[in-house]
């Protein structure tokens, strides 16, 4: 279901929620003149039917399996997909969508509370969107299946099974057409990467949700046993969300106690991980996808996770380096690599911890990928992981000023343009020139005050800075 505000999007989302209203619409009044088909319910069964499936979904919905926690816009799975099935087969078309409408808004209200009134546009394209699902599954229901044959004759199991197909193709079409436009995603992709995350619960919910129609044409009261079933569905579910969020939790501890192990070195991929945010927000909303940014920011808290495979000895030496202590260091983004890859969630993360070291030019490391080789996570980290070492305390080096390393940031384009200069270019430039500008900004931002918390977000406290000298485009 549609969780978030949608509004960002402006008209064209409020577009495609009317269509899809009026389609409802159109459809209901559709059916309701086509007498095609018969119920087979009492009047009687038919109240203790509503009243019981209802409140199945008003729980269900109370309580979804949420893939993506803390972020806008997503889509969960509920248990209530089991039961819309069943709703689908047992009440005809018609009075399947007059259930879907008062059930859906009721458990809106259950579940919303007090924020129903502000978010009833979602819950107006929520209702729409499954009344058009289950009510056409329940025309395919109503109109192919055969009561006189077995339920798991050839005939019926092809029935339900297209029924099943088409409820969840036109689920997933209606509602991630809308949120991929919101998430700022190609269409197929999201649909593609939604369905896959899903793929274990739908294949549990639509068995239950045969099962729960198998006992209707038996004995539905036995459905009741089948409670506690669902209770542990949800529980294992749940289970193996918090299992991948924690693993997660324990990699950003571990990138911490790392970072924090040397005083230059304290806060280091936390801050870069928020500059890298920030950037992704103001230079890069148009370009890639929610997901895409929040890969690219957890792949950034732990762009350096890979040195707790190096020896404390090398990274806190303060003489020169020999060559084999060299090459450890400079295996810490495939050893990252290893930690974050067995982690499901991390899509391209592994890539992109991989390749943070990489340059422009092609002179970095590991593989001297050059230019729109290098993934463009690694490019966006790599200028704030420089920037916030140039500005650090390092024993090897000089510490620079704010304004010194945004200068070296701006001007790195311009090394390979004067040949003579053997300078090497490190920054993707559109990269190099956002940041740039982004600092600036935030620089001037009142409530970017140094000793601030704010400014320990994103610069190192002993940080040195001219002000009040800052410096605009024309400068450049
Ligand atoms: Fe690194
Ligand atoms: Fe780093």
């Amino acid at each position: 279901m549609l969780n978030n505000e949608s509004n960002k999007k402006g008209w064209w989302v409020y577009k495609y929620i009317f269509v899809v209203v009026v389609s409802t619409l159109i459809f209901l009044l559709l059916l309701s003149k086509l007498h095609l088909f018969t119920d087979t319910l009492s009047k009687k069964s038919r109240v203790i039917y509503f009243v019981f499936l209802s409140l199945s979904i008003i729980i269900a919905d109370k309580y979804p399996i949420d893939y993506f926690p803390q972020k806008e816009n997503r889509a969960e799975v509920t248990l209530s997909l089991s039961l819309n099935l069943a709703v689908a087969f047992i009440f005809t078309p018609s009075y399947a969508i007059i259930f879907t409408i008062i059930t859906n808004i009721a458990a809106e209200l259950f579940v919303r509370g007090k924020e129903f009134s502000r978010k009833w546009i979602k819950v107006l394209f929520n209702t729409a969107y499954l009344s058009i699902v289950i009510g056409t599954t329940s025309v395919i229901f109503h109109k192919f299946y055969n009561l006189n044959l077995s339920f798991i004759s050839m005939h019926n199991i092809l029935v339900l099974s297209i029924a099943g197909i088409t409820y969840i193709l036109i689920e997933s079409f209606i509602l991630f057409g809308l949120l991929s436009y919101i998430n700022n995603e190609p269409f197929w992709k999201y649909w593609w990467k939604n369905i896959k995350a899903a793929q274990l619960d739908l294949l549990t919910l639509f068995p239950l949700g045969y099962l729960l129609i198998y006992l209707y044409l038996t004995n539905f009261w036995i459905s009741v046993l089948l409670i506690p079933l669902f209770v542990a569905i949800y529980f294992a579910s749940k289970e193996k969300i918090e299992i991948i969020q924690q693993t997660e939790k324990t990699l950003y501890v571990l990138a911490k106690i790392e970072d924090d192990k040397t005083p230059d070195t304290r806060r280091h991929s936390e801050r870069v991980a928020n500059l890298v945010e920030k950037l992704c927000e103001v230079a890069y909303s148009s370009k890639i996808s929610e997901d895409e940014k929040d890969i690219i920011v957890k792949s950034a808290r732990l762009h350096d996770i890979g040195k707790i495979a190096i020896s404390d000895k090398i990274l806190e030496k303060k003489g020169d380096l020999t060559d084999d202590e060299w090459n450890q260091i400079r295996s810490h983004p495939e050893k990252g690599k290893e930690i974050v890859e067995n982690l499901r969630t991390f899509g391209d993360g592994p890539e992109i911890i991989l390749h943070h070291h990489e340059k422009w030019d092609g002179s970095g490391y590991p593989d001297g990928l050059k230019e729109e080789e290098i993934p463009l996570g690694s490019r966006i980290i790599c200028v704030a992981d420089s920037f916030d070492a140039m500005i650090s305390k390092r024993p090897y080096k000089q510490q620079k000023s704010i304004e010194d390393a945004l200068e070296e940031i701006h001007t790195d384009k311009e090394k390979k343009k004067k040949e003579k200069e053997k300078g090497e270019q490190q920054f993707d430039p559109y990269a190099a020139d956002a940041f740039y500008d982004m600092v600036n900004e935030m620089l001037k931002d009142k409530s970017i005050t140094k000793n601030s918390e704010e400014w320990e977000k994103y610069f190192p406290k002993d940080a040195i800075i001219h002000t009040p000298k800052t410096k605009n485009k024309t400068e450049k």
